[in-house]
């Protein structure tokens, strides 16, 4: 399976921050915005990746994380030349894709809990069909929202809707088999002028083969699109890691848990490091194991 993290757009809910910069490279109290979904990916396994940016923020993110290699991974670089909508992330990614089922996740999207690890394992072996997931919030209106019936069989999906039909949004993490590619080119513009996700999985909806899973409470799914959203996020992270003394999305970590990198490798990229509590933490594990 293929990894693409989507993480142009126009970021206009976090201006000025978001004027010259974009917003998946400011951070998230320790670390960029982008290690996040990075670390799902990871997380799940996916080591082939595709980051999806606008024309001015390709480099940035290219000095960020080059190819990957330090970390065990690849990863390749798209230009979305306008935010046309999340659903072309799989007409830009085609080439990457090639014969393979994909996983899409948006740059400014947190998750983190428990059962993560073991729901992006197992979802990250599908292979027909195409699996997303509801998560219970406040006010969905702002999000995919799905309607489901006492079976949790989906019976709709709207998009933004003004009335939600349930409480239950669609987090940024998707995955399909290969057909996707093909649907996504054949999606119309919304009215609001984006080839959007949502058509996408109603799509696989009508097909029959759309599985929702529902996020257990253990998991948590943090949005990032907004200035209360980011301070949300950070106190968020810096509770979890002060308390646990673990770290959230530290990329190195995860790399070397998976056996991605040597201890070495491991080991140097700590030292790189070892003036921030972050490279310590990294030494840290090294010397505790
Ligand atoms: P949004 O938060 O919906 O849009 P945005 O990032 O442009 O922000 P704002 O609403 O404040 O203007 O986007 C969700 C994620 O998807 C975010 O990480 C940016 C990314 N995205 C793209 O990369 N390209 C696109 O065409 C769209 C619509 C979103």
């Amino acid at each position: 399976m293929k990894g693409i993290i989507l993480a142009g757009g126009k970021g206009t809910r976090l201006y000025p921050m978001t004027k010259v910069i974009s917003k998946q490279l400011l951070p998230i109290y320790d670390k960029p915005m982008i290690y996040y979904p990075l670390s799902v990916l990871m997380l799940a396994g996916i080591k082939e990746i595709l980051l999806i940016t606008s024309p001015s923020d390709i480099h940035q993110y290219r000095a960020l994380l080059g190819t990957g290699e330090e970390l065990g991974i690849s990863i390749e670089y798209v230009i979305q030349q306008y935010p046309n909508g999340i659903a072309e992330s799989f007409i830009l990614g085609e080439d990457f894709i090639g014969n393979e089922s994909v996983c899409l996740i948006l740059g400014d999207n947190i998750f983190f809990g428990q059962d993560l690890v073991r729901e992006l394992q197992k979802s990250s072996e599908i292979i027909e069909g195409a699996k997303i997931f509801g998560y219970p919030v406040k006010d969905p209106s702002s999000f995919g929202v799905v309607e489901f019936d006492s079976e949790y069989n989906v019976v709709s999906i709207e998009e933004k809707p003004l009335i939600p039909k349930s409480n239950y949004a669609v987090p940024g993490l998707y995955f399909y088999d290969n057909e996707v590619i093909k649907i996504a080119k054949s999606v119309r513009k919304s009215e609001r002028g984006e080839l959007e996700i949502t058509s996408i999985n109603n799509r696989y909806l009508e097909l029959g083969k759309l599985v929702v899973v529902p996020l257990s409470r253990g998991i948590a799914w943090l949005d990032t699109g907004t200035p209360e959203g980011m301070l949300k996020a950070a106190e968020y992270v810096e509770t979890i890691q002060s308390r646990q003394g673990l770290y959230i999305a530290c990329l190195e970590e995860i790399a070397w848990r998976k056996k991605f990198i040597s201890d070495e490798l491991f080991r140097n990229l700590g030292q790189k490091l070892a003036m921030t509590d972050y490279g310590k933490y990294i030494l840290t594990l090294l010397n505790e194991s």
